[in-house]
């Protein structure tokens, strides 16, 4: 369905052809001014310069070719050349009639359905999930979510972190606590146990614990790093323990992934994309774009336009072993491959841009992928406590994700139970949704590149732009639509309803919120952009919270508009509710 203000655009870039102007001129913004106008074109102006015209005239003759115009209510001109306009209220809530009748509201698919790889999450093995991981599952998730919208294959990726280091610390300080278990035994040939050797509580306790000896012992550290390099040579009774650890660590993460409402079509590893690494340097060597500098292979990566050093980037260390590097290069190999994207998105710390612009331009240079292909690197901010500084526990330690989402759930159990008595095993639920909006709303409502303060007392609060405040509108909307079927009947049957045009500010702002919905998510999608869509269902709550407050809507004795109000807010509701699961969030029946 062509959105509204593109409808406006071509009267408004006719009427300029229609005067003799340019219609590049005619490009219509929202305005600046509700209390004046719905729309504006600025056009004038800018034409003024090529026209030698003054732009309030130009504006005017522009204007003679509008004023017939079956769409307005009012058009006119305002020094010193604006074209202001207002459109009938009929057009208006036939606009939004329609809408409603259409899947997505009549959002306009991409043309050409793109495949587009999202590596996030981003968590590591035997480390227990810690907020820092909890930004790159939120963005990425929605930025997911809004790319399938789009209807774009778009495939999430968890990219898990699985060949480093912590690897052979484990199997070290596994060594040091048990070394009668087989796997150490070089000698054996029969078949390992199906059962780890540890659980994952061991698994957590273990990591943390062989860190910090290593720190203190370096003959510790030495021998984590070669049993790391023998596990990577393949050492069959390391090869089964990393096994051992992987399914463990997998089967927690996926929990932790669930609470989370984020999920993931791959669950590739790091270590999957080894075997494609001595084909890929080979590769790069024959064809002359990789070197050897100071023992090590590099390609270079910086350009004439650089305005700050960019380093080479490192393929093999002169040892040759390879690197973070060398691991995300091949799993571009790997990617390309496997699923041929038109591109990648990868949500990180937005600390490793200068490593990602390294890699992105190297896999160019090296044309590991076409030019065509989009490498996109969404870096995010730090997650700060009050005190501004990275978000801790009060002793000072890593807060893990876990405990994190326990706070926020029991501060809104809190206020859930305030004054009220709920079924305990409701008001739990009700916590962990309103919880979960909490936190992600708290993050995505900033734009992602920004460091921001986590404050569960503002996140949790069911007023101002919070999670919560949008959940509390769905809710009100649910229980106005309850409060009618209590007196009328089914309220869902109105869903199809037409909207009626009203002479009323409150619903008119409320259809011109609803209206903008395509043109949102077109934004946030190309821009990469959740927090935009935030502001959107902030703006759209407050525009039915006012209507809502203006409006008799059950009450309304007239059949007809209570009919079509309830129609309206159901609209409202639903358009909330996929906002919402764009955002990767979900309403309580009640709250
Ligand atoms: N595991 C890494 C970390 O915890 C993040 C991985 C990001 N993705 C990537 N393709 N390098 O820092």
């Amino acid at each position: 369905m062509e959105k509204l203000i593109t409808l406006l655009e071509k009267e408004v870039k006719n009427a300029f052809l229609k005067a003799s102007y340019d219609e590049k001129y005619g490009f219509v913004v929202v305005s600046n001014r509700p209390d004046l106008c719905q729309y504006q074109c600025n056009g004038a102006m800018a034409a003024a310069k090529e026209y030698h015209k003054a732009p309030f005239q130009i504006a005017n003759e522009v204007l003679t070719h509008l004023s017939d115009c079956e769409l307005f209510e009012k058009v006119e001109v305002v020094n010193p050349g604006f074209i202001n306009m207002t459109l009938k209220d009929q057009v208006l809530s036939d606009y939004v009639t329609q809408m409603k009748s259409l899947p997505k509201f009549g959002l306009e698919e991409a043309k050409e359905p793109k495949t587009i790889i999202i590596d996030y999450g981003g968590p590591n093995v035997a480390k227990p999930l810690h907020v820092g991981h909890l930004r790159s599952a939120i963005i990425g998730e929605s930025i997911k979510r809004i790319g399938k919208f789009m209807g774009h294959h778009v495939i999430g990726d968890v990219h898990l972190g699985d060949w480093g280091l912590q690897m052979g610390l484990i199997i070290t300080e596994l060594h040091k606590r048990k070394p009668e278990l087989v796997y150490f035994d070089e000698s054996y040939e029969g078949e390992y146990p199906e059962e780890a050797p540890f659980t994952i509580s061991e698994l957590e306790e273990i990591y943390p614990c062989a860190n910090a000896y290593s720190k203190e012992h370096p003959e510790f550290k030495e021998a984590a790093m070669n049993a790391t390099y023998e596990l990577q040579q393949g050492r069959r009774g390391y090869k089964a323990l990393w096994n051992h650890i992987l399914n463990v660590s997998v089967a927690d993460l996926k929990r932790n992934y669930d609470n989370l409402n984020v999920s993931f079509e791959l669950w590739k590893k790091e270590s999957d994309a080894q075997a494609y690494i001595p084909d890929m340097v080979q590769y790069m060597k024959e064809n002359g774009y990789a070197h050897i500098s100071e023992g090590a292979l590099v390609v270079d990566v910086k350009e004439d336009t650089d305005t700050k050093e960019i380093p080479p980037c490192m393929i093999l260390k002169s040892d040759g072993a390879t690197l973070y590097n060398t691991t995300d290069l091949a799993t571009i190999v790997e990617r390309v491959k496997l699923f041929q994207p038109d591109a990648i998105t990868y949500v990180v710390d937005k600390r490793q841009d200068l490593y990602f612009e390294q890699v992105f331009r190297c896999a160019k240079k090296t044309k590991l992928v076409d030019d065509h292909v989009k490498l996109t690197f969404l870096g995010f901010g730090t997650m700060n406590g009050k005190d501004g500084k990275p978000f801790k526990t009060r002793d000072g330690g890593v807060m893990r994700l876990e405990h994190l989402i326990s706070q926020i759930d029991d501060a809104v159990y809190e206020k859930v139970m305030a004054n009220r008595d709920l079924p305990e095993e409701e008001a739990r639920e009700i916590s962990s949704k309103v919880g979960m909006a909490a936190i992600k709303y708290g993050d995505l409502s900033n734009q992602a590149s920004k460091d921001y303060v986590f404050d569960i007392d503002r996140f949790t609060s069911f007023e101002g732009n919070t999670g919560p405040y949008i959940l509390y509108t769905i809710v009100r909307i649910k229980s106005i639509l309850a409060k009618y079927a209590s007196v009328y009947g089914d309220s869902e049957k109105l869903a199809e309803n037409v909207i009626l045009p009203e002479d009323n500010a409150s619903q008119r702002e409320l259809l011109l919120m609803l209206v903008k919905f395509q043109d949102t998510i077109q934004t946030v999608y190309e821009e990469n952009a959740p927090h935009r869509l935030c502001q959107y269902i902030y703006e759209l709550s407050n525009a039915f919270n006012k209507f809502y407050h203006e409006t008799k809507i059950v009450s309304e004795e007239d059949k007809e508009k209570r009919e079509s109000y309830v129609a309206l807010s159901i609209f409202t509701k639903q358009v909330l509710e996929t906002c919402i699961d764009l955002l990767g969030m979900e309403a309580p029946e009640r709250m």
